[in-house]
């Protein structure tokens, strides 16, 4: 079983033209000298960016594009939307779906992310599916209980075909953006009983899907917090628009 070790940067709503031009420039560089071809990293800049970034990715065989999001629809009158078919046009090869951000702020529900699930799959994007409760929930001890039911709610119609191709990424609501990080006991032991429950529908599937730890990764941190035995990678947000930053969480594999 191996699983594919991942360094997602979710740029959120940052970065204008030349910044992120300059950001990937430098990105590719040090990818190049100092990440082994082994690490998945992926870059999901805000849409406008992703023409551009493909063609200076085009000699970085590592280096993959992700959305922040996708329509629940195939194409059509959805003005302001971004169908999964488009971002495939543009040789997008990942989509962020259910991040905490689009749950709460513009409340997507579970039913609308496992069609988004659907539809990004049936495009041949691969989904990087996230779950995580807010620290409320983790003190009242309902967090493993909620986020397994994240899962259960948007991915367990999937054949085992489809489940294959998730990415998973356990982000804890009050880690985000807020430089708290889950101990590593704390993201070992949710990505354990997140890992348990794919299996329980899935069998040995779950052995090989990548799950991600989510929440004030930086550089420093990376390296404890990748080392545990069921943290497959990070998305990462903040230091993912520092390009020495989120290098050094790349290569520490
Ligand atoms: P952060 O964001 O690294 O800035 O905490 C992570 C995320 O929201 O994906």
């Amino acid at each position: 079983m191996t699983r594919k070790k991942i360094a997602a940067g979710n740029w959120k709503m940052n970065m204008k033209h030349q910044e992120g031009v300059i950001l990937i420039s430098e990105v590719v560089n040090m990818v190049k000298d100092e990440v082994p071809s082994t690490t998945t990293v992926v870059l999901c800049p805000p849409f406008p960016h992703l023409g551009y970034a493909k063609k200076m990715l085009q000699s970085q065989p590592n280096i993959f594009l992700g959305g922040q999001n996708c329509a629940d629809k195939a194409s059509g009158a959805y003005t302001g939307e971004v169908a999964a078919g488009i971002l495939k046009s543009f040789e997008v090869d990942y989509v962020i779906l259910g991040h905490s951000e689009r749950r709460e702020y513009y409340k997507e529900t579970e039913e609308l992310l496992a069609t988004k699930v659907n539809i990004a799959l049936e495009n041949d994007l691969i989904p990087i599916f996230c779950c995580g409760e807010t620290l409320q929930q983790r003190q009242s001890g309902q967090h493993f209980e909620l986020v397994c039911k994240q899962l259960t709610a948007s991915l367990f119609h999937l054949t085992p075909e489809q489940y294959a191709k998730i990415v998973i990424a356990y982000e804890p609501i009050w880690a985000i953006g807020t430089g708290v990080t889950a101990t590593t006991d704390q993201a070992q032991e949710m990505h354990a009983v997140i890992r348990k429950h794919l299996a329980g529908k899935f069998g040995e599937l779950a052995q090989s899907t990548s799950i991600l730890y989510g929440g004030s990764v930086k550089g420093d941190n990376a390296k404890e917090l990748f080392a545990c035995p069921d943290v497959d990678g990070g998305l990462v947000g903040g230091a993912s628009l520092k390009s020495r930053e989120f290098a050094n969480i790349a290569k520490s594999f």
